[in-house]
């Protein structure tokens, strides 16, 4: 009996000083598995439609090949243009079954997210949504669309183009998309989208005077939401994804909003997540997500903090090349676009450095405290997000970033959830700190989801002046399916 004890004793201590020392207790890097893929039903088919015979681990390209320069869409050249078009047109007249025809290329995003794909040896989803493999996955799944367009026209040097929707010039659908007839081409896209791209919430009449009020609102949003996540990788990529955990553990800053707003605003292909990669936009649009990547990571001190714990490293997904092999590529591959032999034209940023807007506090908020009830609650977790409501909170001041966290967000993974959050002071002013965001789904059953957003509030707190305040106002505001989610609590660390 006192052996055991004296045992149990020893492993705890053990784990805690694994912990201590800040290595991982275990080591699970999410993998897929290549023979283990599930259908939904007719309408969501988009698992390989072969089992593979071989696999290759990935190889970075020969660093001497031509740089691939990825340039505006709003900016290309005719012959530019033209070639991209040309290309994806091959894309589309492959045989049907050929993994480099365009739906085989969309249906590999759609495996990914659809609960298609399983982890290996698991038999749970592999889902690349919500978590920090978010920015990562999607990077290697484009390097590889690029290589396979350039293969197709024969140009080791072709790049994609970017939707530079955070540049006031290109707030919209880039014309090379627009011609009905073109391979660049989706017939399902909003009319509204052709006037202006809202990067979330910035919505107005459309009318020349409220297009550029809408884009400066786009700016600002761009700012906030840069600064939601600046300082940590947790903040920006999102939260750890491990092998057998469920999915979305959390997404970063930048996948909440403008990511998802431009995928819901664009059209309706788009705005169903397993559908939205049959819309050519779909890759130019996470052009730009990667280009933030690399915009984050080029301020100073950021690069070197980008997750270093071998379950983010040592994950790894399957795709096809261009030299038809189905590769296993791992997260550690991807980390420097250099590497992969392309980068990004630089353009402004016109919203990295203005100033935050202040907003004066709606006045029909409901309170409730937290952590020492004072008296004033009149709203119990876990809170339905229906309508507006203001949460005051005690803060928890510490040496270093001062974080947000929104807990026990839950709702079936099928809606299309959408709420804002503000941090202000009590009867004070307010900003807007980011928004938990979640795309539509097909799924014949629902998908429980329990998940959490964060974001870096200390620059925000010296914005609202609220620095030496023992408590702030949280306030959430819903703007799609409030009555569909719940919230479990909301607190600062
Ligand atoms: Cu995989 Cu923008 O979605």
């Amino acid at each position: 009996m006192a052996l055991r004890f004296t045992i149990t004793r020893a492993a705890v201590a053990i784990a805690l000083l694994l912990v201590q020392l800040g290595l991982p207790v275990r080591s699970k890097p999410v993998a897929t598995d290549p023979y283990n893929c599930l259908d939904g039903d007719s309408e969501i088919k988009c698992c390989p439609t072969s089992n593979p015979k071989k696999i290759v681990d990935f190889q970075l390209p020969q660093q001497s090949s031509p740089l691939r320069v990825r340039r505006p869409a709003h900016l290309l050249t005719t012959e530019q243009f033209q070639k991209y078009e040309k290309a994806t047109a091959l894309m589309r007249a492959l045989p049907a079954n050929h993994p480099w025809n365009f739906i085989q290329q969309s249906n590999v995003h759609c495996a990914y997210c659809s609960g298609g794909h399983r982890q290996l040896g698991l038999n749970i989803t592999l889902e690349i949504h919500g978590s920090w493999h978010f920015f990562t996955w999607h990077r290697a799944y484009l390097y590889f669309y690029e290589r396979i367009l350039g293969k197709l026209i024969n140009d080791n040097s072709f790049a994609l183009p970017f939707w530079n929707w955070d540049n006031p010039s290109s707030m919209s659908i880039p014309n090379i998309y627009r011609r009905n007839t073109s391979s660049l081409f989706n017939p399902t896209r909003y009319p509204i989208a052709l006037n202006f791209t809202d990067l979330g919430g910035c919505e107005g009449d459309g009318t020349p005077d409220s297009v550029s009020k809408q884009k400066k609102c786009n700016l600002q949003l761009m700012h906030n939401q840069f600064i939601a996540g600046f300082s940590s990788s947790l903040l920006f990529f999102g939260s750890p994804y491990r092998a057998g955990d469920q999915p979305f553990p959390g997404g970063g800053s930048i996948e909440g909003s403008p990511h998802s707003p431009v995928h819901a605003f664009t059209g309706s292909d788009m705005s169903l997540i397993v559908r939205a990669a049959l819309d050519p936009i779909f890759f130019a649009h996470h052009g730009n997500v990667d280009r933030l990547w690399t915009i984050w990571e080029k301020i100073p001190g950021n690069g070197s903090k980008v997750f270093n714990d071998t379950d983010f490293l040592d994950a790894s997904f399957l795709f096809w090349d261009e030299n038809m092999q189905l590769v296993r590529i791992f997260v550690r591959d991807v980390l420097d676009t250099q590497k992969l032999g392309y980068v990004y034209e630089d353009v402004p940023l016109q919203w990295l450095n203005i100033k935050t807007v202040v907003e004066e506090r709606g006045n029909n908020d409901a309170f409730v405290a937290m952590d020492e009830r004072d008296g004033e609650g009149d709203v119990m977790f876990p809170l339905l997000v229906s309508s507006q409501v203001g949460i005051k909170i005690k803060r928890k001041v510490g040496a270093g970033e001062e974080i947000l966290v929104v807990n026990d967000i839950k709702l079936d993974g099928r809606d299309h959830v959408w709420f804002k959050v503000y941090v202000g002071r009590v009867d004070g002013g307010r900003v807007e700190v980011g928004c938990f965001y979640h795309l539509e789904r097909r799924a014949k059953e629902s998908i429980p989801m329990v998940t959490k957003k964060q974001f870096g509030i200390t620059q925000f707190i010296q914005e609202i002046g609220a620095v030496s305040d023992e408590w702030v106002v949280v306030s959430l505001v819903p703007k799609v399916g409030g009555d569909k989610v719940t919230v479990g609590g909301v607190l600062t660390e």
